[in-house]
């Protein structure tokens, strides 16, 4: 197994490119295998979960090449409808499989994706979602069976309650190319929902009310393949704006660039202003400026343009370097908290209570072995060994692959003392 190695106390400075959007770029996945032909998408990171991805949509028949960051997805021959428990299992958003072969090929057979490290994750909305545009759908032995009858997906109306990402994208995967009109409400408007809306509209797609809580979709035969560019990873560059505000030198300004800040939406940007930390956006740039003391902000994660649940971790380990006391509130996932038990053992004074934690800030941490337990967690321990006293040893980075591409090396660049190691996680215990 692999871990990263983290000598705390450098201090980050310079220019941090932004990366391409891993939850924009699945979506845009999915769709590429709605039209017969060839669909190019570029600015796709290097990531495990689009390596995971990819092998889900080739089980259906499509090729996918990959070439620096641009796929050529060649769904020509799409001609099984199936995705099979042991890749769902390693990513949920190969549930966007069911949308997306409902509409190409009008049955789908999809692994039921299981929990998460955080909890149960329903897929319930989509399901449901689903039956209301129309669709049949039974479930065997752990697999969700769907077909839509004779003539296509007939299409109607769904109110999603509470709004979801991956329902949205689901139910817009399988009505474009349904024989009828779906009324979708209280949709998603996250970013990447938006950019998916683009790409789907760009191959023919007839969508009205993009961007806003109901979207009506009016089915078309089919739609054709086409070129379309993926947007940067705010989830990403949300992280790097923490990662500067704690390890950067108070006063001295760090540049992230390929970003697109108006995608984290008002309240994290809110939440950031009010810390201290300084923040100026020039065109694509984020110049983030480090305060002398950090202000302790309690947030509260909510769908998009509340604080995103994603970064709530990260949040967290800015807390701990705060003068005084702040509340980490997820209103998403009320059970997100995994990475605070491995925190602690670096000496985070946080207590955690139903879907909230109370951090004390001001404590200096020390660098210990820790262990990720998902993608979001791991990159906590990461900002957390950076500001840390010692060395940091955080094992178990495939979660940390699956959504942050490069992230050593463009840390190195930084002045970050951090380097990936192979390790035995069940060898005799060493040093470190
Ligand atoms: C997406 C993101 C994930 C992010 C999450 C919330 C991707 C690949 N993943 O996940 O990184 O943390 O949005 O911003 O883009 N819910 C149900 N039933 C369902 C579906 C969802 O009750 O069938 C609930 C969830 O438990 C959660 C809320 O709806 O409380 C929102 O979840 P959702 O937007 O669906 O998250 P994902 O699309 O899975």
């Amino acid at each position: 197994m692999e871990k990263l190695v983290i000598q705390g106390g450098q201090k980050l400075q310079g220019t941090l490119p932004v990366s391409a959007s891993k939850n924009a770029a699945l979506p845009l996945m999915a769709a590429a295998i709605l039209p017969h032909g060839i669909t190019y998408l570029d600015h796709i990171p290097e990531l495990r979960d689009i390596t995971t991805f990819s092998h889900v949509i080739r089980i259906t028949g499509a090729s996918v090449e990959r070439k620096n960051h641009r796929l050529q997805i060649d769904a020509t021959r799409v001609g099984f409808p199936e995705s099979p428990y042991d890749l769902v299992k390693k990513m949920r958003a190969s549930f966007y499989m069911l949308g997306a072969l409902i509409g190409r090929c009008g049955q789908a057979r999809v692994s039921l994706p299981g929990g998460c490290a955080w909890g149960p994750r329903p897929v319930d909305l989509h399901i449901e979602g689903l039956k209301a545009l129309g669709a049949e759908i039974d479930l065997d032995e752990g697999y969700v069976v769907a077909k839509v009858p004779r003539g296509g997906l007939p299409g109607g109306n769904y109110r999603f309650e509470p709004s979801s990402v991956g329902a949205t994208v689901n139910l817009l995967l399988a009505a474009s190319l349904g024989r009828g009109g779906s009324r979708i409400e209280n949709a998603a408007i996250e970013p990447d929902i938006i950019v998916f809306c683009e790409m789907l509209k760009t191959m023919g797609a007839k969508l009205d009310g993009v961007g806003t809580r109901t979207i009506e979709v009016q089915g078309v035969p089919e739609l054709h393949p086409i070129k379309f560019s993926n947007c940067p990873d705010r989830i990403e560059l949300g992280t790097f704006m923490i990662a500067s505000a704690i390890a950067g030198t108070p006063g001295k300004p760090i540049r992230l660039t390929h970003a697109r800040p108006d995608h984290l939406g008002e309240q994290f940007l809110e939440a950031f202003q009010n810390t201290g930390s300084g923040c100026i956006i020039d065109d694509d740039s984020v110049i983030i400026t480090p305060p002398e003391t950090i202000k302790p902000v309690s947030i509260k994660t909510a769908i998009y343009p509340g604080f995103p649940t994603d970064l709530q971790a990260q949040w967290t380990v800015l807390l701990s370097c705060a003068k005084g006391v702040a509340t980490v509130t997820d209103q998403v996932y009320g059970d997100r908290f995994n990475h605070i038990p491995e925190l602690a053992r670096m000496g985070l004074d946080a207590r955690v209570s139903g879907n909230q934690v109370l951090v004390r800030g001001g404590v200096q941490l020390t660098g210990t072995r820790v262990m990720s337990t998902d993608l979001r967690a791991s990159v906590s321990l990461v900002l957390a060994g950076m500001i840390a006293k010692g060395t940091t040893h955080v094992g178990r980075i495939y979660h940390l692959d699956r959504g942050y591409e490069r992230l050593e090396s463009k840390l190195n660049r930084c002045g970050i003392d951090i380097r990936r190691e192979q390790y035995d996680e069940f060898g005799a215990p060493s040093q470190g």
